[in-house]
C-alpha cells in the first residue's frame, strides 16, 4: 500500500504565524490572563492544546477586562469589534492573517471613496462577517456565494462597485464569477482568494488522479478543509476525518493500492503524522504484505516557488 501525503497538507502561513505566536506568548506569560477572541483557527484539536496552556477562548467582548492579553483570530474582526476590544485593554495582539487584513483595507478604502461592495463568500463565516464590518460610509454591501446571487446584487447597485472574495472560497466558482464581472466595465474586481488555498486545491486534485482513495484531515468547521473534501469527492472516493480514531470507522477498500492524504490549512503537522502512523498500523493489521508500503511526502505538482510564496510570505 502506498501512502502519498500532499506537500501542502497542513498549516498555511497565516495559521502557523498565529498558532506559533499565541503558543510563544502563553509559554512566556504563564499565570496571566490570556484570551483569544473567537476561535483562533478552526481546529478544535489545536484550540484544546492552547486551553491546556491556560489560553481562554471567548466569544463575548464583555468578557474582556483591563488586564487581559487579547489575541485576535486569523479570520479577523469587524472595525467595531476591534475598536471595542481596544477600549477594554491595551494589550491586543492582532493575528488576523495579512491576506485577510488586505481585504479589510480594500473594502474600507473603497467604501470611503463611494463604492458599494460585493463580498463573494459564505455570509456565516467569521472572515466574511469581519470583512463586511469594514464597510464604511453607509455604502451598500452584498454577500453572495454564486453567480445568480451576484446578478441579483448588481441589479440593486447603480454606482461604482468593488468586489472581493473570501480567502478560502472555491477557486473554480470564483474564477467564473470573476470572469463574469470582468466582462462588465464598471466593477473593480480584486482577486483576494488566498494562493495557499488555490495551491492546496490544485495539488490535492492532482494527487487524487494518482491514488485509489483520498483522505482529508481537518476540522469539519474549517471552510478550506470542507472545500478540499467537496472538490476531491468528485474525483475519487474520499473520506473526511477529524481525528485519528475516525479512521477506525472507515471501511477501506481492500483492493485499493494507494491512498492520498491531504489536510486543511488549519490542520497541524502533528495531526497529519498521527493519521499517517495509524494508517500504517491499519495496513499492517490488514496484512497487506504483498503491497509496497511507502510514505511519500514529496508529492508536488505545482511550481515549487508558488508553494513557497503561499506558505512563507
Ligand atoms: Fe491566510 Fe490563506 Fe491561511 S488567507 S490564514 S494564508 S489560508
Amino acid at each position: 500500500m502506498i501512502i502519498k501525503v500532499a506537500q501542502s497538507a497542513g498549516f498555511c502561513f497565516g495559521v502557523q504565524r498565529a498558532v506559533e505566536g499565541v503558543l510563544a506568548w502563553a509559554k512566556a506569560n504563564k499565570g496571566k490572563s490570556i484570551k483569544v477572541y473567537g476561535m483562533l483557527i478552526h481546529n478544535s484539536y489545536v484550540i484544546d492544546k492552547l486551553r491546556e496552556l491556560g489560553v481562554d477562548v471567548i466569544e463575548d467582548i464583555e468578557q474582556i477586562g483591563k488586564e487581559d492579553i487579547i489575541f485576535i483570530r486569523t479570520h479577523g474582526v469587524s472595525m467595531k469589534e476591534y475598536n471595542e476590544i481596544k477600549k477594554r485593554t491595551d494589550k491586543v495582539y492582532d493575528f488576523t492573517c495579512p491576506y485577510v487584513k488586505k481585504i479589510h483595507e480594500i473594502v474600507r478604502e473603497h467604501s470611503e471613496n463611494g463604492y458599494d461592495i460585493i463580498v463573494v463568500g459564505d455570509m456565516n463565516h467569521p472572515e466574511v462577517k469581519g470583512i463586511v464590518g469594514h464597510v464604511s460610509n453607509n455604502r451598500k454591501c452584498f454577500v453572495v456565494d454564486g453567480i445568480e446571487k451576484v446578478k441579483e446584487a448588481i441589479n440593486q447597485i447603480e454606482g461604482k462597485t468593488a468586489v472581493v472574495c473570501q480567502t478560502t472560497f472555491d477557486s473554480k466558482k470564483w474564477t467564473s464569477i470573476k470572469e463574469f464581472l470582468e466582462s462588465h466595465t464598471n466593477y473593480k474586481v480584486f482577486d483576494t482568494i488566498c494562493k495557499a488555498t488555490i495551491n492546496r486545491q490544485k495539488e490535492a486534485a492532482e494527487l487524487a488522479q494518482h491514488v485509489d482513495i483520498m483522505l482529508v484531515v481537518g476540522d469539519k468547521k474549517s471552510s478550506n478543509t470542507n472545500k478540499l473534501y467537496q472538490l476531491l469527492k468528485e474525483i475519487k472516493p474520499t473520506f473526511f476525518i477529524e481525528k485519528v480514531k475516525d479512521l477506525d470507522s472507515i471501511k477501506l477498500d481492500s483492493s485499493a493500492k494507494s491512498i492520498g492524504v491531504t489536510a486543511g490549512a488549519s490542520t497541524s503537522p502533528e495531526q497529519i503524522e498521527k493519521v499517517v502512523k495509524h494508517l500504517e498500523e491499519i495496513f499492517n493489521e490488514m496484512n497487506l504484505k504483498d503491497f509496497e508500503r511507502l510514505i511519500d511526502r514529496s508529492f508536488l505538482t505545482v511550481q515549487k516557488d508558488e508553494v513557497v510564496k503561499g506558505r512563507i510570505i
